[in-house]
């Protein structure tokens, strides 16, 4: 396995049980909605995952492309999502290629951590130019350089005992120890950010940034951001 792309495609065990990764994409759906501006949007999530709850982001918006790097998750969402009209399935490569100006909201959710820094700045940059001037960038569930691994564990376990799962959590916890993903984490690691950092990095890619009162997500140890193109008077 050689990155987190990989690490993705594969059979991971980042989703402790059924109940535990269907009430995660129930609340980044609620989170993502409260951020559509109006029932026509053109909504952007960027690097989304398995997207399970994407036809209700879809039923608040007018268009949603959920764009995937990882070709056998892509291939899923397809084949989920055929049905359904508003939604499309693309690659980060067809992101790079998309018009200029053309998008309301961009959610990048649980992403910068997994690229490197420089693929951040690219694709920060990238969004810049297909946002609408009017148009913001959602960057959600940023790691902060002093909080370590301790409080996602935290997190997971938390979540489990509000929902009923932490017997799941227990397990799922062990088997993540022994798996790719300790591995990866210790080999690759994950991208942190302080507020500071992360809001130079948006500040250079063009964005006014403004950071969200809560995060993206049940992890309230991360941080989400909001990055709008300036306004132009
Ligand atoms: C934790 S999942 C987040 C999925 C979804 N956004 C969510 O909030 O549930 C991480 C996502 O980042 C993608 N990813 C991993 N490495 C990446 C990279 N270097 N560049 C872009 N996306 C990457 C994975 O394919 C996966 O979809």
């Amino acid at each position: 396995m050689d990155d987190w792309i990989d690490y993705y495609d594969s059979t991971h065990t980042i989703y402790v049980s059924k109940l535990h990764r269907d009430l995660h994409f129930q609340i980044i759906a609620r989170d993502i909605i409260g951020y559509i501006p109006s029932s026509d949007a053109v909504v952007l999530d960027y690097a989304c995952g398995e997207a399970l709850s994407a036809n209700q982001v879809a039923a608040a918006c007018g268009k949603l492309i959920l764009a995937e790097p990882a070709p056998g998750v892509r291939g899923r969402l397809i084949a989920r999502f055929a049905p359904n009209t508003k939604i499309r399935v693309r690659s980060l490569d067809d992101v790079r290629e998309m018009q200029d100006r053309s998008i309301d909201l961009v959610v990048m959710n649980s992403v910068a951590q997994y690229m490197t820094p420089e693929e951040l700045d690219g694709a920060l940059l990238n969004i810049r130019r297909i946002l609408k001037p009017s148009g913001k960038l959602v960057l959600g569930d940023i790691l902060q350089p002093n909080v370590g691994m301790v409080r996602d564990v935290m997190a997971l376990l938390s979540f489990g005992v509000r929902h009923g799962f932490l017997k799941d959590a227990l397990v799922g916890l062990i088997s993540t120890a022994l798996s790719d993903y300790r591995q990866l984490r210790s080999r690759i690691g994950l991208q942190r950010y302080s507020e500071a950092e992360i809001t130079a990095k948006l500040t250079a890619a063009g964005f006014v940034v403004q950071r969200a009162h809560t995060n993206i997500g049940h992890n309230h140890w991360r941080m989400t951001f909001i990055a709008r193109p300036p306004l132009i008077r």
